[in-house]
């Protein structure tokens, strides 16, 4: 003991047999007032932590608090480039749009979960540690075995060896140590140093060879890990082969093929033009759309059909409109059942909001992004509510051959969108077009008031709009004027 006194009590420490005399113990220990505790046993023993008096770790509120850090996180990072910071429409969904939010929302949930879960352990559990004073007792390594140990620190404020003494002889303890502290040295030993430098010193070696290759040049071929990969017998999208008499790799539909869901459908219906009309007024255009309708890649002579009809139509289009002799259908097949509306509406929103705008007014996003950078190069969309558009100039057939086969800069979607949903955007487009022009009559009397309530704060808006812009107007010329 003379020995002991010069160091530092690190705390006591009892052996037992069984786990019942532990457990005995323990309950002993926690019911003397003790704080400070700990059991050692060889595997986990049901109700030690009660009978310690140990409290439920706090861990799960805070993996909680991590999780609901991450949903919100990455919400609010959405939130903020999706509609604030850049504001883009994406498949015609809302900018808000909490599903499309989700993976992303899931991901940090689990990610930040899992770091709480990971850290947090680690912190309450006082860790990294590397050695115990415990260790010292080499009756101690019997805990991994068949021995199971109680002991009581010397940091408790209730700390009073004999009385803990007391208790342990009072509950069948045996081999009572009472526990010095480590007063090893806490520096860490200068090989491991050493060993940190060298792994350090190497693991820069692999940087520095890939920096030497990036400056210099070599006469070996390039090094291939992968070589098939890299050298694939398979053709990428528009590429060349011998293969074919045709010298291309992609190969065009068999013709003839239907696409599956079209092959209801008649002939006007994917063309958009009475073709019984056509073919007896102009032979090679009819016979050039019904190959054109056998697939967007075009027909199987080798041309590229689409660009074909599309420059038909545009000198059709920039030429007085009397030498449009297409007898193109008056009437969308599809006729206008809200579900066809919405249908348009929803695809209207996908393939032509971009250009033309959400009302079809033409200042789609695209559009705005292009002025803002000054595009030399761009052709503004069309305003889908020019006279020259609407019905009794512009047949739904021929609207139809627009979206399906493009027009001058715009191209077509014909590869994209089915030919019902093309009939669908007609339709819509028109919804659009009557919307302008739209009385109050034309409102179902129910629905009147709150529609032209909330035509009242458009038309506010606007006029706040068009005052600002005014404004800004003024300024910029005030200090044009001052500058000179
Ligand atoms: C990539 C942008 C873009 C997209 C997407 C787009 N358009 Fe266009 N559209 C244009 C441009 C540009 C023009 C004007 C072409 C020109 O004058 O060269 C145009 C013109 C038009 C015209 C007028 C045609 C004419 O004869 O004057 C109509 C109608 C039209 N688009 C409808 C649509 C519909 C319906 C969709 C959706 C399926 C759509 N556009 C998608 C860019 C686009």
């Amino acid at each position: 003991m003379s020995e002991n006194n010069e160091k530092k009590v690190h705390g006591i420490v009892a052996e037992y047999e069984s786990v019942d005399s532990l457990l005995n113990a323990c309950r002993r220990v926690r019911d003397a007032g003790y704080k400070k505790t700990d059991a050692y046993t060889p595997f986990p023993v049901h109700g030690i932590d009660k009978a310690l008096g140990i409290k439920p770790t706090v861990l799960p509120w805070i993996v909680l608090g991590c999780g609901l850090t991450g949903t919100i996180t990455a919400l609010v990072m959405q939130i903020w480039m999706n509609s604030i910071d850049y504001p883009y429409i994406i498949s015609g969904k809302p900018y808000i749009s909490l599903p499309a939010f989700m993976p992303v929302a899931f991901e940090l949930t689990v990610l930040f979960s899992s770091f709480g879960a990971f850290f947090g352990m680690w912190a309450l559990n006082g860790l990294p540690r590397f050695s115990n004073p415990l260790f010292t007792d080499p009756r101690f390594d019997r805990v991994t075995d068949d021995r199971f140990f109680l002991y009581v620190d010397a940091s408790d404020d209730k700390y009073d060896e004999t009385s803990v003494r007391e208790i342990y002889e009072q509950t069948g303890g045996e081999h009572i140590k009472t526990v010095i502290d480590d007063d090893s040295s806490d520096k860490i030993p200068k090989p491991i140093f050493m060993a940190w430098g060298l792994v350090i010193a190497a693991s820069v070696i692999p940087l520095l060879i890939v920096l030497k290759m990036r400056v210099t040049n070599s006469e070996s071929p390039r090094f291939h890990i992968f070589y098939d990969m890299d050298f694939s017998p398979a053709k990428d999208a528009q590429q060349g082969s011998t293969l074919f008499a045709d010298g291309r790799a992609m190969r065009p539909d068999v013709p003839g093929t239907v696409a599956r869901g079209e092959s209801n459908y008649d002939l006007d219906f994917m063309t958009g033009v009475q073709m019984e009309k056509l073919s007896a007024v102009d032979p090679p255009r009819a016979e050039r759309l019904v190959r054109l309708t056998a697939g967007p890649i075009g027909p199987q002579d080798g041309t590229v059909g689409v660009t074909e009809e599309k420059e038909e139509d545009s000198a059709a289009t920039t030429e007085p409109k009397a030498t449009d002799t297409t007898p193109w259908l008056t009437k969308n097949p599809l006729g206008t059942s809200e579900q066809v509306l919405r249908q348009g509406q929803k695809y209207f929103g996908i393939y032509c909001s971009v250009c033309h705008g959400m009302n079809g007014g033409g200042n789609g996003l695209v559009n705005r992004r292009a002025r803002k950078i000054l595009s030399p190069t761009w052709i503004p969309p069309s305003s889908l509510h020019q006279d020259s558009l609407y019905s009794d100039q512009y047949p739904d057939g021929k609207l139809f051959s627009t979206i399906s086969n493009g027009i001058r800069k715009m191209p077509g979607y014909a590869g994209q969108i089915q030919a019902k949903d093309r009939w669908a955007i007609v339709a819509y487009v028109r919804a659009l077009q009557a919307s302008r022009n739209a009385s109050v009559e034309s409102i179902p009397e129910a629905k009147r008031p709150e529609i032209l309530e909330k035509l009242e704060i458009v038309d506010q808006q606007l006029k706040e709009q068009a005052e600002a812009e005014q404004a800004a107007q003024d300024a910029a010329k005030a200090t044009a004027a001052d500058s000179k």
